[in-house]
């Protein structure tokens, strides 16, 4: 009994590590680390984003950078031109900014700990889901951790202009989504040329709740087959796509 354990331990293990092998090669070399983690791999806890929301308004950080403040030039942390700043970059240098920067001129104000609870809610304001362990303080960890949403680099990240196909529904929850979805498409040619390519990705099991979707009058479009264009946000409990277009592709799904 206890070989048979011993011996699905080991190749759990086995297939685990290959997995990561596979992965890690996927990925552009530059860049990736031994572990491979990324700032997607829920590399903080959910209390801990909460005690950062806390001090970042207690510490004032969120009054200078959510525009509650009278300066006014403070940048947002979140969205595209932030994560623009960082991306593909160590956590270590996010931290860094953190740690040797802020608060302009007082940065020993708010302690290097509770600076990672701070980084932790900056991440999961950036759509980063939370995980089983919390962000420590080790500059190890924080080298090892990459900024970017996937292993992956050829699947796109948040922000990215996107097409899915999908079939459209009302959902008392979430209002507009599309179901039965196809992965994600960086949108790179305008709508009608890159609708074959969509078109053809395999239906698949993704769901996208519609956002700014009434001004394509969704409701003449129920059950059916649309591809959808907009900026994908995937956040911890749901994955939005903002619409800049919506187009029949089939009548029924
Ligand atoms: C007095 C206003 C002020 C306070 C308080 C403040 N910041 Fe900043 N912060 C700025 C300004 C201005 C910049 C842009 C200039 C720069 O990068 O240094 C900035 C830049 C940043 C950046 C880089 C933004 C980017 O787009 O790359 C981060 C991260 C950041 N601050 C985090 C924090 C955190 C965390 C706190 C709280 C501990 C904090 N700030 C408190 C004014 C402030």
């Amino acid at each position: 009994m206890y070989r048979e354990l011993a011996a699905l331990i080991i190749t759990s293990l086995f297939v685990t590590g290959l997995t990561s092998i596979t992965e890690a090669q996927q990925g552009v070399a530059v860049g990736v680390t031994p572990e491979g983690r990324t700032v997607g791999d829920g590399i903080f806890t959910a209390e801990q984003a909460a005690r950062g929301h806390a001090l970042a308004v207690e510490r004032g950080c969120v009054f200078c950078h959510e525009n509650g403040g009278t300066s006014g030039t403070a940048p947002r942390l979140t969205g595209a031109a932030f994560l623009s700043h960082w991306r593909n970059r160590r956590l270590t240098d996010l931290f860094f900014k953190m740690r040797d920067g802020m608060p302009p001129g007082y940065p020993d104000e708010v302690a290097d700990e509770k600076k990672i609870d701070i980084l932790a809610y900056l991440l999961q304001e950036n759509g980063f889901p939370p995980g089983p362990n919390p962000l420590v303080l080790d500059r190890t960890v924080l080298d090892s951790i990459e900024i970017s949403a996937s292993r992956d680099r050829s699947s796109p990240q948040n922000f990215a202009l996107v097409d899915v196909v999908g079939c459209l529904a009302r959902q008392p929850e979430n209002g507009w989504v599309l179901t039965g979805s196809s992965e994600p498409i960086s949108a790179i040619a305008p709508p009608r040329q890159s609708m074959g390519a969509a078109v053809q990705a395999a239906a698949g099991t993704a769901k996208y709740t519609l956002v700014n979707v009434n001004r394509f009058q969704p409701a003449t479009h129920v059950g059916q087959r649309m591809m959808a264009r907009g900026l994908l946000y995937s956040g911890a409990r749901e994955t939005l796509l903002n619409l800049t277009s919506l187009q029949l592709v089939g009548s029924s799904c």
